[in-house]
């Protein structure tokens, strides 16, 4: 069998979603019931991490330890790499240690080059580009809360981000409506979105204007303004998206039964306000743990090739 990749979900089939859903529920149920897993006995997974992560990194960790296999946390600063190793070497000598890689990038073309040269599973853990692990687990919890994605209307307000083209890709295979909020100049990737629009016709749209995106929607999306890596323009990005926070006025907008949802870590009182954060329609704390059951689910599919 070839190994199989995550570099983003544009090559993703309804059924792997599906097939990844169905199992990363099982797997949290047998959690919850304190069944010790082990279809990972021996494996290693190393991570390397150029840029900060909490839930990514160690739910991913978790996830390999509660399987049976070694989670290798590799410094991004102390492998030959920051001393300029070519990508290709690192790729194939680590591709001799380990059964998968866990990358966390500035650049996506790391990840694609790593992917090219590794012989193991390569899985992005978020790059400038795309956040794909973060949009499994994200529409698991849509999945978990709504019980089904067809005919949803979600809702992204704010930038046009990593995270804004996980959801388009995914959106362009799984049949929901798609509504993007962000202001002029930060709208997402127009390639990203010409090639999700062939796929999925008209169900993704773009506006500016965040009651438009947010009215009747079944679930909210947020991010923060300013992504890891844009931190000297937080300042001048505030208030450009100060009209797109998502706070108690705007969620009224949208369907009663509503769910908010942010992937963390939030700027209280910058993209979303605390009330809704904090409230009763958000769901970001179940979100966040779903992280751990989808990490330990796609495992299995690229290292047990289950
Ligand atoms: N949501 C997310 O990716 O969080 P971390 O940056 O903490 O991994
Ligand atoms: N868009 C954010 C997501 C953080 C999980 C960033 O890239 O920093």
């Amino acid at each position: 069998m070839s190994k199989k990749d995550i570099i983003s979900l544009s090559d993703f089939t309804k059924d792997e979603f599906h097939n990844l859903f169905d199992r990363a529920f099982e797997l949290k149920d047998r959690h919850k019931k304190g069944i010790v897993e082990n279809s990972l006995a021996a494996k290693t997974v190393g991570l390397i991490f150029e840029k900060k992560s909490t839930r990514t990194r160690i739910s991913f960790e978790a996830a390999a330890a509660q399987l049976g296999a070694t989670p290798l946390f590799i410094s991004a600063t102390d492998t030959q790499l920051a001393r300029s190793e070519p990508i290709p070497d690192a790729a194939r000598v680590l591709s001799r240690y380990l059964d998968a890689l866990v990358l966390r990038t500035y650049s996506q073309d790391t990840i694609a080059d790593f992917g090219k040269y590794c012989d193991i599973p390569v899985i992005n853990a978020l790059s400038d580009m795309y956040h794909p692990c973060q949009i499994l687990s994200d529409l698991m919890t849509v999945m978990e809360k709504k019980k089904f994605l067809e005919n949803l209307k979600i809702a992204w307000v704010g930038d046009g981000n990593n995270m804004a083209h996980s959801w388009i890709n995914a959106a362009s295979v799984l049949g929901f409506c798609l509504s993007l909020a962000c202001p002029v100049g930060y709208e997402p990737d127009q390639g990203v979105l010409d090639r999700a629009a062939k796929k999925s016709g008209k169900r993704i749209l773009v506006c500016n204007d965040p009651v438009k995106a947010v009215s009747g929607a079944n679930v909210i999306n947020t991010d923060v303004w300013a992504s890891m890596g844009q931190e000297a323009e937080a300042e001048a990005r505030k208030s450009v998206f100060e009209p797109f926070q998502v706070n108690a006025q705007l969620v009224s907008l949208a369907d009663k039964d509503a769910i908010v949802m942010h992937c963390l870590p939030a700027h209280r009182g910058e993209e979303i306000s605390e009330e809704v954060l904090e409230g009763p329609q958000s769901v970001v704390w179940d979100q966040a743990e779903n992280k751990l059951h989808m990490h330990k689910a796609l495992l299995e599919m690229l290292v047990a090739g289950a």
